[in-house]
């Protein structure tokens, strides 16, 4: 079986290929450029794609892939938003992901950034190398025995409610399925989450129905001096929001690892491009907001169960055997 992976960078690489000799049969080339019209029909030949988040894997793209003969679409990822799942099955062609590779991986990092954008860690740290000690801008707040309220109950988001718990927080939650075994938070209405927290972490996935979860009106009813996380996707947020909740001062902290601009420049060096657009420059423009790039999942033991998962799944499809992590419409 002969997959191509698409969008590749060195550490992918690295995690397939050292497991790959456990899996007689699969051969994988891999290409750095990533998947879009034009790059699409180099799937000529290959039984099977592999793809990131990054991907766009919309109409024209599958319509590609299936006159080149592919039959299967690899998710290394859990989230599949940005593929086109009617036209994919009307090909017949299957998709498998990884559903769970490290939820701690990514709340760990929701909490760091949390961490960082409350007590200016980041700043500090530059500001002790250039022999600055003075403490002005550095203030933060407690975390202890303040208000967690965790939007999205699955794996993540339940990592990240121990995690507060651990911090001695108060946690509630908002879940369309609240889950009745984790019985050290409070599931409350969206409306309650908003106007009570004061760490808002965001963990349900990107659907029409959260799509700008976060906009003018849900922002305005948040408790003023609340902090906001994403870790989950960018578009949960209606960034312009956002920014003019921003100017209002409604935000202590904001920490994004996700955002709306991200698709055309994450896991890219733009360091010496002129960007098209200027949205993460005038979020960062502001002292309280920091972020990072999708970075939630990128951690040794993430990048070890991804590429088994993958493997996993690329055998399961070649062998005809039950494929447990098939994605439908
Ligand atoms: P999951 O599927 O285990 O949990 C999602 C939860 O959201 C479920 O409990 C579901 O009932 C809930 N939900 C669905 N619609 C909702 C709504 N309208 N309102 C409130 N809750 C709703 O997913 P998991 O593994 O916890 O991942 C969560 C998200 O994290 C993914 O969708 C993905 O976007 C993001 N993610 C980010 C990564 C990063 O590197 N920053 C890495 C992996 C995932």
């Amino acid at each position: 079986m002969k997959i191509l992976f698409y969008g590749t960078k060195n550490y992918d690489e690295e995690f397939f290929t050292k497991l790959l000799p456990s899996y007689p049969g699969i051969e994988i080339k891999f290409i750095e450029a990533n998947i879009h019209e034009e790059t699409a029909a180099l799937a000529k030949g290959y039984d099977a794609i592999c793809a990131f988040v990054n991907a766009d894997l919309g109409t024209s793209v599958i319509e590609v892939l299936h006159q080149q003969g592919v039959g299967l679409i690899l998710m290394r990822c859990a989230g599949y938003n940005n593929i086109d799942l009617p036209t994919a099955h009307k090909y017949g062609i299957k998709i498998l992901r990884v559903p769970g590779y490290s939820p701690e991986a990514v709340a760990e990092h929701a909490m760091a950034l949390a961490l960082t954008a409350n007590r200016h860690t980041h700043k500090a740290y530059i500001k002790c190398r250039e022999n600055n000690f003075a403490l002005n801008g550095l203030m933060g707040v407690n975390f202890y025995q303040k208000t967690a309220g965790i939007i999205g109950t699955g794996k993540i988001g339940q990592a990240m409610a121990k995690i507060c718990r651990g911090f001695g927080m108060k946690v509630i939650a908002f879940d369309l399925f609240p889950n009745k075994s984790l019985d050290f938070l409070e599931y409350v209405s969206l409306d309650q989450l908003l106007r009570e927290s004061d760490l808002i972490s965001l963990h349900c996935p990107l659907t029409d129905d959260t799509r700008h979860l976060i906009n003018e009106e849900s922002i305005a009813k948040m408790k003023d001096g609340v902090i906001l996380v994403n870790t989950s996707r960018g578009g949960l947020i209606k960034t312009e929001d956002l920014i003019a909740g921003i100017r209002d001062h409604k935000f202590f902290a904001v920490g994004l690892d996700v955002y709306e601009e991200e698709t055309d420049f994450v896991y890219e060096d733009m360091s010496e491009r002129i960007l098209p657009t200027s949205t993460i420059q005038r979020l960062l423009s502001f002292p309280n907001v920091t972020m990072t790039s999708h970075q939630g999942f990128f951690t040794v033991e993430a990048l070890t169960n991804i590429a088994e998962t993958t493997l996993d799944n690329a055998k399961a499809y070649m062998n005809g055997e039950e494929l447990k992590n098939e994605v439908f419409s």
